[in-house]
């Protein structure tokens, strides 16, 4: 029997983390998989994250099982965090996932049960693990412009106008912030444009929102989905922990389903229920239990949002760093795009020769399509990347 399987294409960013791995040279530097690490290099666990980690050990007496979709305190934490006051809860059902993946992969078959004709419309380019759980799910797929790679910036003209072949019933797919891998976002105006299609078309809006506090903060990132949260009848939105907790292995996430009415959500909730039993029966709950004791423990938040603050400010000073180093050597704004660019990533428009030319020179690995983790730069390794680009002809 498994002898007849087929070789399965490598992930892109998993696949170089591997060839980073394997490399010797000391003076190598890790741009690839979105990880943030501080100036030492380090992934740090963050402080509240470590107090409730403590307390947890403390004074938790049962791992016995939770509900199928999770803890509801956990739901009810992290909806007060993405949707805040703009969804009534009793249109909202929730089930809590092995990380963000595990929210989108959980949300695509809730659409294949709902409706097995419903095409799932992707933002070119988009996170490349997308298309390939849509693809693996037999799910037709169908692509938006989104990035316009001259002025690096969100293509949103041509973003409509491909909108405008949505069916009824169709999911649109949308990062909710800090876009992946292009780090370009609409702005609050097009939210508006984008709701206002969706409704008129009768298409669902399924967000992916994995950087919430990542981009120009908690709120403000939150604003778009909170925008079609308020317009929608009904919608999806696929939530991470990994990157804004910091608690990447300890894979926690949500998925949320905003249906029209009470008897819908119930229905949804259901299902949300029933999916993870067929997947994986109980949700894992370690770090959703620490994530609902920093939301609601007002010291924990407050230590919690001031610590994700300083990492969102970190990027952003690394971006204008960055953005000045390749001013002074180019004698032009051309990079300029790095420093409005907003979250971990942005694309800086490099061909994959020259990709493979700056790992093979300097040592830097940054994703073949030319996405760089912004996170994973340092002030000793800003100029090393900037010299890198130039000297590769970017
Ligand atoms: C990334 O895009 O690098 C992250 O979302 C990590 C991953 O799983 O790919």
């Amino acid at each position: 029997m498994l002898g007849s399987l087929t070789p399965q294409p490598a992930d892109k960013i998993l696949q170089l983390m591997e060839l980073y791995r394997a490399d010797p040279r000391a003076q190598k530097v890790d741009l690839g998989v979105g990880v943030y690490r501080d100036a030492e290099g380090v992934t740090p666990v963050m402080r509240a994250v470590r107090e409730a980690e403590r307390r947890l050990v403390d004074e938790q007496t049962t791992k016995a099982y939770t509900g199928l979709a999770g803890d509801p305190a956990f739901a009810e934490a992290m909806a007060g965090l993405i949707l805040a006051d703009a969804a009534p809860r009793d249109r909202l059902a929730a089930a809590a996932t092995p990380g963000g993946t595990g929210a989108i992969r959980q949300g695509l078959e809730m659409i294949r049960m709902a409706s097995p004709e419903a095409r799932v419309w992707l933002s070119a380019p988009t996170w490349p693990n997308h298309p390939s759980i849509i693809r693996y799910l037999g799910i037709p797929m169908a692509e938006y412009r989104y990035f316009d790679d001259d002025t690096r910036a969100v293509d949103f003209a041509g973003m409509m106008a491909d909108l405008e072949g949505v069916a009824p019933g169709d999911v649109v797919l949308l990062h909710g912030c800090c876009h992946n891998p292009t780090g370009a976002n609409l702005t609050l105006p097009e939210w508006e444009a984008v709701a206002a299609l969706l409704l008129r078309k009768g298409a669902i809006a399924f967000v992916d929102i994995a950087y919430q506090g990542f981009g120009d903060g908690l709120q403000q990132d939150a604003a778009g989905t909170r925008l079609l949260a308020a317009r929608l009848p009904e919608m999806l939105i696929a939530a991470s922990c990994s990157k804004n907790f910091g608690i990447y292995r300890e894979r926690t996430g949500a998925l949320f389903a905003l249906a029209p009415d009470r008897a819908t959500r119930d229905l949804a909730q259901g299902t949300l229920a029933f999916l993870n039993r067929q997947n994986y029966s109980f949700p894992p709950d370690h770090g959703a239990r620490v994530v609902t004791m920093v939301l609601n423990d007002p010291e924990l938040r407050a230590d919690w949002a001031a610590e994700l603050e300083d990492v969102r400010l970190s990027m952003l000073g690394l971006r204008e760093a960055l953005a000045h180093e390749l001013r002074a050597r180019t004698g032009s704004d051309r990079f300029g795009f790095i420093a409005q660019h907003r979250g971990m990533f942005s694309r800086l428009g490099a061909s994959p020769e020259q990709v493979l030319a700056m790992r093979e020179t300097a040592g830097i690995y940054m994703v073949g399509d030319s996405r760089f983790n912004v996170a994973g730069l340092n002030a000793r390794t800003v100029p090393i990347l900037a010299e890198a680009i130039v000297a590769a002809g970017v």
